[in-house]
């Protein structure tokens, strides 16, 4: 195998919770202090990315812990006439670390285009926030036997212009689109071979050891049953969690199945 366990190790682990559009201010207060507990000697990167106006009181809320805050979204512009849209120099302002970019329900609903999440993606990037760019194939893509085609294609363009010390600041999600909110798990193996291929698609656009340092998470109906095996696999570097993450138990569960001696 081109890219074995042995490089795993050298990764950094990133469990983030995507918690999408739940949590008023004062639940998600209540949420992540009933997380952070539980998570205090995790040994990954400990992330919950929430709605825009959690995330001042999240980041309130997990000051001298372990948990690193992340957006759901940004604006590439840097101010101006974007009537709804938040800049990534707000982001920062305020503390974020982290920014979900091109998740496929915004793709779906919201008009998100390889191209604007590119652009996001470097905003991102530019303003020193940590990009964490979703990637996944449609159902009937994946029964027409398309997936890598469309995997490849989106991280091309989903990373153009990004250079090789940017990347070092980019985690890819690969989020299979028949998988999220349907508890339809990829199996392990599945999982496995697209994140290897997402991978390749790296070594391609930036070298061997460019690709091999990027943490390339699964996403997808993971739960605190399946989070082990899915992580056992040599190119899943972590998850991004939709339903799970809102849950404290399940998702401190899901934190603790990345520990070596689990
Ligand atoms: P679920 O874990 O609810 O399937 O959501 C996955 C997801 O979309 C995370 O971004």
């Amino acid at each position: 195998m081109l890219f074995d366990s042995l490089a795993k190790g050298l990764r950094k682990t990133i469990i983030a919770g995507n918690w999408k559009m739940n949590k008023t201010p004062s639940e998600a207060k209540e949420l992540l202090e009933q997380i952070a507990p539980l998570v205090k000697d995790a040994e990954c990167e400990v992330v919950a990315c929430v709605p825009y106006v959690d995330l001042a009181t999240a980041v309130e809320a997990t000051k001298g812990t372990n948990i690193k805050i992340g957006a759901e979204n940004c604006h590439w512009e840097e101010k101006g006439a974007y009537t709804g849209e938040i800049s990534t120099g707000m982001l920062k302002e305020i503390g974020v670390e982290y920014v979900v970019i091109g998740h496929s329900e915004r793709r779906q609903y919201f008009g998100e285009t390889d191209e604007t999440v590119n652009k996001r993606t470097k905003a991102a990037l530019a303003a020193g926030l940590k990009p964490i760019v979703c990637v996944g194939e449609l159902l009937w893509e994946r029964e027409c036997n398309i997936t890598k085609e469309v995997i490849g294609r989106q991280i091309k363009l989903d990373l153009w212009d990004v250079s090789a010390e940017e990347l070092k600041n980019v985690v890819i999600a690969y989020e299979p689109v028949w998988a999220i909110g349907t508890g339809k798990t990829a199996t392990a193996e599945q999982a496995e071979e697209v994140c290897e291929y997402i991978r390749l698609c790296l070594k391609a656009l930036y070298g061997f050891e460019a690709a091999q340092g990027v943490t390339i998470q699964y996403g997808g109906s993971m739960n605190d049953q399946n989070a082990k095996e899915l992580l056992s696999k040599p190119n899943v570097d972590g998850g991004l969690i939709g339903g799970a993450s809102l849950v404290a138990e399940k998702f401190a569960a899901i934190v603790a199945a990345t520990a070596s001696e689990y």
